[in-house]
């Protein structure tokens, strides 16, 4: 995610917003900038690059003033490049912005203040805020942030300040987080308390749609309706370290509870109830016209969610689909039909074995559509056309957030594949779209769950080996659960299509093996309860995961084969993954946790590997 500093004060304001931007580094970015305020200018430096680059700018530039925002940028919409970077300013010159978020609805603001006569330079959904703030400047910047943030729909998180009212600064939140700092030498907002800690410790955490004007000597909050709130100041008394978690104790923790933001982030604006299906900015559906068969590869969990895209995609759209695993793909010399497309998968965008892959698919004639987390990454960059997910930046070398974004984009193309073969129906995929649009709040209620995982991972941590049991969707959905709890754990974990394992494996069974068996899909469950029994015969402990009925009850059957189970809310069975994956995150990192893991640097491993 994006980081955001401002300053109001007695002290020199360029070396706070450094200092801020620099505590702020974690949230992973890819350029940066600020704008000072002095004397009736507004000065704005800004560039791609670390803030080390950004300093050198500095160094010429006359930049004092004690009142300033700063910004480090995470690119979702746009490639990072100077004049992509924030802050933005509005043409007159008047309005200074830095933010976090997604503006949904930029094309259409975008379009009508064109109309208004308004020029864009950046391909950012960022730059309609200073002109939409300008547009309904009438010498009041609260009202004129108010009115504009009316009109916006999405995510913010805003710093803006005026040429015309020095000494002011307003704030605003909308699903984007943002603190407000007081002390004796001046007042503060960041997007997290751990640019402010070395200044102050009284905080007051802004509450949705709720607006703050700091000033010098002053904070003032407001509601939407323009009404004066009082606020309460909190006292942090959390580490630098626990600051940049968010309070949670990894970052893996903090990304596992992400993904209901990460899920509504990267589905609303593509499928919106009554709107047309949308790849988003970045890639047009013309790719997915006249596909007689797709390609997917990939790493990892990248790779496993490729697995769930092909069931995905074959049973939307009826279109073939072969996956293939990039370090194997590369290699076999695949054969690659005419109108053939290749999906790619990269959470980094540059990982090695993938951009291979997808070289030697485009060499032999296949269009290429990439789903990467990373604007302007490699992958991005050498794709015909790229689907984004808007996970943010997933700073934990387990992937989590990112991988239920890739379902998403999957559930999306898969959509698209099928209104474009008319293989579903208008209403269906309406249908579809809406059941896609309460995964979030369904997450949330898995991971209210955690403390039935704490308590599987207490039994279990001390183990050596686990077996994970799926079929069909759950098979691809028992190779992510073992990747998990094998990278994190260091426990030795191998996941199994259930009807395989009496074809040898089941002679490693013995008293105490834990099994973790996955049933979530109803046409496959009686089969799994079969091999469950197989299991439990020969001694295994089975921890079982299944999906509640759609009146929520629990599957009676099921929960009394296993020695303890979990089950998911009811949802269609091409969304179960994404639930599903949920409780076997939270396992694998309870029992990494237990075993007194790096939950979020496991020996051996690199974040995106980039060599072979
Ligand atoms: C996932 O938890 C691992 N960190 C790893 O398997 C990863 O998914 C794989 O290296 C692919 O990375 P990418 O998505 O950045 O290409």
């Amino acid at each position: 995610m994006c980081g955001i500093v401002g300053y109001i004060g007695k002290e020199q304001a360029t070396p706070i917003l450094l200092d801020g931007l620099k505590r702020l580094e974690y949230r992973g970015y890819d350029s940066a900038g600020v704008t000072v305020y002095s004397e009736g200018l507004m000065k704005t430096v800004k560039c791609k690059g670390r803030i080390a680059v950004l300093e050198e700018r500095i160094k010429g530039e006359e930049l004092s003033g004690s009142a300033g925002i700063g910004h480090t940028r995470w690119a979702t919409h746009g490639e990072p490049s100077d004049v992509n970077s924030h802050p933005h300013t509005s043409p007159s010159g008047r309005i200074s912005v830095v933010h976090n978020g997604i503006i949904e609805n930029y094309q259409a603001i975008k379009a009508r203040l064109i109309r208004k006569g308004y020029v864009f330079y950046t391909e950012t959904d960022t730059e309609v805020i200073p002109h939409l703030i300008d547009y309904y400047y009438k010498g009041d910047l609260l009202q004129a942030v108010t009115k504009a943030a009316s009109k916006m729909e999405g995510s913010y998180a805003l710093g803006v300040i005026s040429r015309d009212e020095p000494g002011k600064l307003v704030a605003v939140r909308k699903d984007s987080p943002l603190v407000v700092g007081a002390s004796d030498d001046g007042n503060y907002i960041a997007s997290d308390v751990s640019a402010l800690l070395p200044y102050t410790r009284t905080v007051f955490y802004l509450n949705d749609n709720d607006l703050a004007v700091i000033g010098e000597n002053g904070i003032d909050f407001y509601s939407p309706e323009g009404d004066k709130i009082e606020q309460t100041p909190q006292t942090v008394t959390w580490s630098v370290d626990a600051a940049e978690k968010g309070g949670y104790e990894h970052f893996m923790l903090k990304e596992i509870h992400e993904q209901p933001k990460a899920l509504r982030d990267t589905m609303a604006s593509r499928i919106a109830l009554g709107t047309p299906l949308s790849l988003g900015a970045g890639a047009s559906t013309d790719i997915l016209q006249n596909v007689e068969k797709i390609f997917i590869t990939a790493c990892g969990t990248a790779y496993h969610a490729g697995l769930v895209g092909r069931t995905i995609i074959e049973k939307m759209s009826k279109i073939p689909v072969e996956t293939d695993i990039a370090s194997e793909f590369r290699y076999r010399d695949p054969i690659i039909p005419k109108n053939s497309l290749m999906i790619v998968v990269s959470q980094s965008g540059e990982t090695a074995d993938t951009l291979a892959a997808m070289r030697e698919a485009r060499k032999k004639g296949a269009k290429v559509l990439a789903i990467t987390n990373v604007v302007g990454s490699s992958v991005a960059r050498e794709a015909d056309e790229v689907f984004y997910t808007w996970a943010g930046p997933e700073i934990a070398v387990a992937s989590t957030k990112a991988y239920v974004t890739q379902l998403a984009a999957f559930l999306v193309i898969g959509l698209c594949l099928a209104e474009a073969r008319q293989t579903m129906s208008p209403e269906e995929i309406e249908e579809f779209k809406a059941e896609m649009l309460k995964l979030p709040e369904k997450a949330d209620l898995v991971l209210s769950k955690k403390e039935t995982l704490q308590m599987f991972a207490s039994k279990t941590f001390s183990h050596r080996d686990m077996f994970y049991l799926g079929r069909g969707l759950d098979y691809a959905l028992a190779m992510e659960g073992a990747l998990k709890l094998k990278e994190i754990s260091y426990i030795h974990t191998e996941s199994y299509a259930g009807g395989e394992l009496k074809h040898g494996t089941i002679a490693l069974i013995e008293q105490g093996t834990v099994v973790i068996a996955l049933a979530t899909q109803e046409p496959l469950r009686d089969k799994m309860i079969s091999n469950i029994r197989e299991v439990t015969t020969r001694g295994a402990n089975v921890l079982g995961f299944c999906t509640e009925s759609k009146d929520g009850a629990e599957h009676e059957a099921f929960k009394a084969s296993v020695s303890a189970s979990l089950s998911i809310p009811y949802t269609e069975e091409l969304l179960i993954p994404v639930l599903g994956v949920i409780p076997l995150q939270l396992f694998a990192y309870y029992v990494a946790v237990l075993r007194g893991c790096d939950v979020d640097k496991p020996r051996n491993l690199a974040k995106s590997v980039t060599v072979e």
